[in-house]
């Protein structure tokens, strides 16, 4: 599997250390505000699970369940709601957490979808920025890195499914999806 890569951009203890940080800039600007971190699956729940664990104050957790891609590598622009969330957020203040923030066409619709539901406040902490490749006008509250315009997989992050449980993060060799 290590020749599917080009290189490992992001590795264990660097990608941990990183998520510490974000955990306790997250704590103290959500201290006694109860929020509801929500999850977009799948790629987010590697992320999600060591970030909710640095977060230091008490929060709630759900999952939204999206899909966007299907098996390429660029967005179809498409955005389909697969799993709802389990509660109303209402007055509550929400955090989305993703995995990779691309073209944001995803964020962007997902945003407008749980801002419906009023919510006292609707931040994003993504793990990954690709500015790049930005179609739709959305900004990140919390970055953990701004990524270069590679198609990158693992620690939650695929391709066609595959790669998600690698510990690091690495850029994929183009051979291997063209
Ligand atoms: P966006 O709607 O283009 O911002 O796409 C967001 C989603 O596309 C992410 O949640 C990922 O699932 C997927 N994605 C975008 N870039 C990559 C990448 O480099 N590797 C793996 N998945 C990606
Ligand atoms: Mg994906």
């Amino acid at each position: 599997m290590n020749n599917d890569f080009e290189k490992i951009i992001y590795d264990t203890e660097t990608l941990k250390a990183r998520i510490a940080e974000m955990g306790k800039t997250i704590t103290a600007d959500y201290l006694d505000k109860d929020p509801i971190v929500i999850g977009v699956l799948k790629g987010a729940f590697v992320f999600m699970a060591d970030l909710i664990r640095a977060i230091d104050t008490p929060c709630e957790v759900e999952f939204l369940g999206v899909s966007s891609y299907g098996s390429g590598t660029t967005t179809t622009g498409a955005v389909e709601i697969t799993r709802d969330l389990g509660k109303d957020i209402e007055g509550r203040h929400v955090i989305i957490v993703e995995d990779i923030l691309d073209s944001g066409v995803t964020l962007a619709y997902l945003k407008k979808y749980l801002a419906n539901r009023c919510p006292a406040s609707i931040r994003i902490c993504t793990l990954l920025d690709k500015p790049a490749r930005r179609q739709a006008d959305i900004t990140p509250d919390y970055v953990g890195f701004t990524c270069p315009d590679e198609f990158i997989v693992g620690f939650g992050l695929d391709y066609a499914e595959r790669y998600r449980n690698l510990p690091y993060i690495a850029i994929l060799k183009r051979e291997v999806y063209s």
